[in-house]
C-alpha cells in the first residue's frame, strides 16, 4: 500500500506504486534508483522511447510562444502542421483531423461525428454503433458501452448505452470452434447478421480495433477479415471507424494497423503513440466526404472540448512524428517486431504458455491451464497479475489483462516496447520473462500435461 499520508486517489488502492523519477530510451528509473525495461511502453504508448531531448526542446519552444488558445477562437501553426502530417500518413482521402486529449474522448467524438454526418445527409434514423466483444474503446461511459470487456463494464452497466456487439475475430478461441483455414468468415458474417437484425437503416457505424490490444492480448485477425468487414459496411451504408489508439503510429510496423490489409476506414482514431506519451493528445482522422457533408450542411460540428486542437500538445506530437519519420522508426518497429516475435517463441516451453501472437512491436502471450483444451485458469488465481508483479520486481514492465477467453476467464500479457529497442535488449526482456514464468509455475496448480510447443504464430496472415 502507498503512503497513507499522500493525497493521490490511486488506481488500485491496495497496490504499492514506486515513484517514477526519469526515463531514458527503453528504461524508466524510480526514485530509489531501480531501473525497469518498459516492455509494454506503459500501455502501448511509448514508441520513440523516453527522454528524447528534441521533444522537450520543441515543447519549450512552443510553450514560450503560446500554450493555449481556445479552438472556438483560434487555430495555431503546430495544429495546422500536425493535421497536415497526419493526413499524409493516413490512407488517401482521410484528410481532415480533429484533435482531442485522449483516446476515450476521441472515440466518442468519432461516434458523434458519424451520427451528425448521417443526419446531415438526410438519414436521421441512423444512430446505432456496432462494436465487438473482447474489445476496448475507452472508459468514459459512451466508449465503455462500445467496449466488449465484461470486467470493465459490469459495475457500470446501469449507466451504459445498450449498443449491439458482435463476436471478435479470435482464431485461437474461434467462437464457432473453427480453424482459420476452414472457416467461412463467420466472424465477419456476424456483422452482416447484426446489421440486418438491427435494421440497416438504423445503423450509423461499426467500430473495431484492427488488432485487439488490452482485452485479449493482441488478437491479429486472419488476412481477409477486414476486407470482408469493409464490404459489409459498404453494402449497408455503415461507416467503418478504425480504433487505432494502440495500433496507430507505427506500433504494428505500419503507419496504421489496418494498412496491413490495405483496408481504408472512414475514420481513424489515434492517440497513445501519437505523442509517445510526451503529452495527452488524440486525433480523429476523417474522410473528406464526412467533413464536406457537415460543411455543406449545418456548417458546424456540434461538439468541442476545452483542450481540442491544443497548440502545445500539437507541437509536441508534431515533434514526435518528425522524430519517428526522421529515424525511420516505423520500419524499425516492423523489423524488430519480427525478431521480437521469433525470440518470444522460446517461451512456449512453459506449460502455461498457450499462444504467442503479434505484429510489429505489439505482442501478446495468452496463458492457459491446459495447452490442449486451452482451458483458462480460475480468475481467482490472478495469474496475469502474479506474472506481471514478479516481472516488475525483476525490472520488466508488462501490461497484464484478463477476461479475454469469455469475458471473465483468460489471462494474458501485452508487450509493446519502444521501437528503439535493440536485439540485445529484446533478449534481456525475454530472459526476464522466461525466469518469471519458471518461478510463477512453481506457485500455481499444474494443468494437464501440455502439448509440445507449436512454435507457430497464430492467425492466417
Ligand atoms: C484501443 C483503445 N481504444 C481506446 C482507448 C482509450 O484511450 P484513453 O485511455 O486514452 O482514454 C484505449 C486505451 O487503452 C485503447 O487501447
Amino acid at each position: 500500500m502507498n503512503k497513507s499520508t499522500d493525497h493521490i486517489f490511486y488506481r488500485n488502492l491496495r497496490k504499492f506504486y514506486p515513484t517514477a523519477a526519469r526515463g531514458e530510451g527503453i528504461y524508466i528509473f524510480d526514485t530509489e534508483g531501480k531501473k525497469y525495461i518498459d516492455g509494454s511502453g506503459g500501455a502501448a504508448v511509448v514508441g520513440i522511447g523516453h527522454g528524447v531531448k528534441e521533444i522537450t526542446e520543441a515543447m519549450l519552444r512552443q510553450a514560450e510562444k503560446i500554450s493555449f488558445a481556445h479552438s472556438s477562437q483560434f487555430t495555431s501553426p503546430p495544429t495546422l502542421e500536425l493535421a497536415a502530417k497526419l493526413a499524409q500518413l493516413a490512407p488517401e482521402g482521410l484528410d481532415k483531423v480533429y484533435f482531442l486529449s485522449g483516446g476515450s474522448e476521441a472515440i466518442e467524438t468519432a461516434v458523434k461525428m458519424a451520427r451528425q454526418y448521417q443526419v446531415e445527409r438526410g438519414k436521421p434514423e441512423k444512430y446505432k454503433v456496432i462494436s465487438r466483444w473482447t474489445s476496448y474503446h475507452g472508459n468514459t461511459l459512451g466508449a465503455l458501452s462500445l467496449s466488449g470487456h465484461t470486467g470493465r463494464r459490469r459495475l457500470y452497466l446501469p449507466l451504459m448505452l445498450p449498443t449491439p456487439h458482435i463476436q471478435p475475430a479470435y482464431c485461437y478461441r474461434c467462437p464457432w470452434g473453427l480453424v482459420p483455414e476452414k472457416c467461412a468468415w463467420e466472424c465477419a458474417g456476424d456483422l452482416e447478421k447484426t446489421i440486418l437484425y438491427e435494421g440497416p437503416d438504423s445503423v450509423s457505424a461499426f467500430i473495431a480495433e484492427p488488432i485487439v490490444g488490452a482485452t485479449a492480448g493482441v488478437l491479429v485477425p486472419p488476412g481477409g477479415y477486414f476486407q470482408k468487414i469493409r464490404e459489409i459496411c459498404d453494402r449497408h451504408d455503415v461507416l467503418f471507424i478504425s480504433d487505432e489508439v494502440m495500433t496507430g503510429m507505427g506500433r504494428t510496423g505500419r503507419n496504421f494497423g489496418l494498412d496491413h490489409w490495405r483496408v481504408k476506414p472512414d475514420m481513424i482514431v489515434a492517440a497513445k503513440g501519437l505523442s509517445s506519451g510526451y503529452t495527452p493528445i488524440a486525433a480523429v482522422i476523417v474522410r473528406e466526404e464526412i467533413h464536406r457533408a457537415i460543411q455543406e450542411g449545418s456548417g458546424a460540428f456540434v461538439h468541442g472540448h476545452t483542450y481540442s486542437q491544443n497548440p502545445l500538445s500539437c507541437a509536441i506530437a508534431l515533434a514526435v512524428i518528425e522524430h519517428l519519420l526522421k529515424h525511420d522508426l516505423i520500419s524499425r518497429s516492423a523489423k524488430m517486431g519480427e525478431y521480437f516475435l521469433r525470440t518470444l517463441q522460446s517461451l512456449y516451453r512453459h506449460d502455461f504458455v498457450g499462444d504467442i501472437r503479434g505484429k510489429g512491436l505489439f505482442a501478446g502471450i495468452e496463458l492457459v491451464k491446459n495447452k490442449k483444451t486451452k482451458e483458462p485458469y480460475d480468475p481467482q488465481l490472478r495469474l496475469n497479475a502474479k506474472v506481471a508483479n514478479l516481472a516488475f520486481e525483476k525490472g520488466l514492465i508488462t501490461y497484464p489483462g484478463g477476461g479475454g477467453a469469455d469475458g471473465i476467464k483468460g489471462d494474458h500479457l501485452l508487450l509493446a516496447p519502444p521501437f528503439i529497442i535493440t536485439e540485445e535488449q529484446i533478449d534481456q526482456l525475454v530472459a526476464i520473462l522466461d525466469q518469471t514464468f519458471t518461478e510463477v509455475a512453481k506457485e500455481i496448480p499444474r494443468g494437464l500435461s501440455p502439448e509440445a510447443p507449436s512454435g507457430k504464430l497464430s492467425g492466417r496472415c
